[in-house]
């Protein structure tokens, strides 16, 4: 086959995927070039994200697309029974139909983009891939994204979201723990305080944030602690950032990597857009108890499993056969990540080894940073360091010898401060210049506590 056969015929493969992807709808693809391997062209995704549209561009509210992928809070209910929430058919509704029966949104315009509709466990990493490009075409044009997902995995899509989405923009995923149309669903409150959150641009710069029951949580730290509950959703050692009240979005503290905001740390490594969606690697988790066996181990592996999580049990140790065949794993190449099944606590890493420490990450944490990691080195000590920096949430705050800092007061006395002995007495003479300018003391106005009425209870 000559070369211009080839070409030919590649060009035509390429146009066969895009027309096939055009006919799919939601995702196309276009060719870039694989980063690490610049002889490798990469196929990236494309999105059919509507534009902001006219009316949308001319109205001063700012403007948040939804992506959703299903889930509970596109539940329906089955056999019409609206009274029960565990027996439903979760991501049926779309999120069009579903905004369209919201109450006109009042501090956002409100567009959509229906990304899939199934369960949060039935999405791919490859599919995370294709997601978290699909917010940042989106943050291209809009103002801020809210993702809603099932809560099963959303802590780890909603991580994976943090981890790769290059804009600073807010990223706001959401959910529900009652599927939309049964009797005290918690699917259209949650949508409509997410897109609040969004539209606030208070979490710009802090990544991924999670919202539901009007409780804000960064990404990183949040976990889902019960099977039912709607208050689910917690950050143990952490806490919440914040939280929504109408007419408030009162964000009380930021997660560490807003320290980063505005400089070239803030982004991680983890430019999707670089790399194909193939060279994401298999990531496992091995949960440890009395006397585990090694055989999940040796499996992970035998099925082509790059790294392993452990959770292991109090501040992550594994039973012997387990550390038996974790050996003979690193033996082959497996880098280990150690967290443990506690729920909280933090594994400091050594700094060496094929074995990392993985800070107060979960496991389900931790394999994304892990996966994420393998897919853009095999460098132990890299790896080592990106946990160390995007692992981990210790912030440390340095000013540099140029760095003054003020506070308003301080700001407006300008005038150097003279030391007088304590013998003598200061001598008060009229100056001759006036010493600055006169301060005009504007009325302040005082805001209502609360701007709205707020309900009877
Ligand atoms: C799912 O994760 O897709 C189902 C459960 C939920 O959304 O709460």
């Amino acid at each position: 086959m000559t070369n211009v056969v080839r070409d030919v015929l590649g060009k035509r493969f390429i146009v066969l995927l895009l027309l096939l992807s055009m006919a799919a709808g939601t995702v196309g693809i276009v060719v870039s070039r694989n980063l690490a391997n610049a002889a490798e062209p990469v196929q990236l995704p494309t999105f059919n994200i509507p534009p902001v549209s006219a009316e949308f561009e001319a109205s001063e509210k700012p403007n948040v697309l939804v992506i959703a992928t299903g889930g509970t809070i596109a539940g329906a209910a089955r056999n019409g029974d609206k009274t029960n929430f565990q027996n439903y058919a979760a991501g049926t509704y779309t999120m069009a139909d579903m905004v369209a029966q919201l109450p006109v949104h009042k501090t956002a315009d409100v567009s959509t983009f229906q990304f899939g509709n199934k369960g949060s466990g039935s999405y791919t990493i490859k599919d995370l891939y294709d997601l978290s490009l699909a917010v940042d075409t989106a943050l291209a044009d809009y103002d801020s994204v809210v993702v809603t997902t099932g809560t099963d995995t959303m802590e780890e899509i909603a991580y994976f979201l943090d981890l790769t989405v290059r804009s600073e923009k807010p990223v706001v995923v959401t959910g529900a723990m009652r599927p939309w149309d049964v009797i005290g669903t918690d699917a259209p409150a949650n949508l409509y305080q997410a897109i609040k959150v969004a539209s606030s641009n208070k979490t710009k710069w802090f990544g991924t944030v999670l919202m539901l029951n009007d409780v804000i949580y960064a990404a990183r730290e949040v976990t889902k602690t019960n099977a039912h509950r709607l208050d689910t959703f917690d950050a143990p050692m952490f806490g919440a950032l914040g939280y929504v009240d109408d007419p408030a979005v009162r964000i009380y503290r930021a997660p560490a990597r807003a320290i980063k905001a505005g400089t070239e740390q803030w982004a991680t490594p983890f430019d999707l857009k670089t790399i194909s969606k193939d060279s994401l690697p298999i990531v496992e988790i091995a949960y440890s108890y009395q006397e585990a066996g090694g055989g999940a181990i040796r499996g992970f592996v035998e099925d082509g499993a790059k790294g392993i999580v452990t959770a292991g049990t109090g501040a992550g140790g594994i039973s012997s056969k387990m550390s038996q065949a974790r050996s003979a794993a690193i033996q082959q190449g497996v880098v280990f990540v150690t967290t443990t099944r506690t729920g909280s606590g933090t594994m400091y890493d050594s700094g060496t080894g094929a074995t990392i420490g993985g800070d107060n990450l979960n496991a389900a944490h931790a394999r994304m940073l892990l996966l994420l990691s393998l897919a853009f080195t095999s460098d132990l000590p890299t790896i080592h360091s990106w946990f160390q920096s995007f692992g981990t949430g210790d912030v440390e705050i340095s000013v540099d010898e140029n760095t003054v800092l003020k506070t308003s007061v301080e700001e407006e006395a300008e005038e150097p401060v003279v030391e007088v002995p304590a013998s003598e007495e200061p001598s008060v003479e009229p100056s001759a210049e006036p010493s600055a300018e006169p301060v005009v003391t504007e009325p302040v106005e005082t805001a209502p506590a609360v701007e709205e009425p707020v309900g009877a209870h």
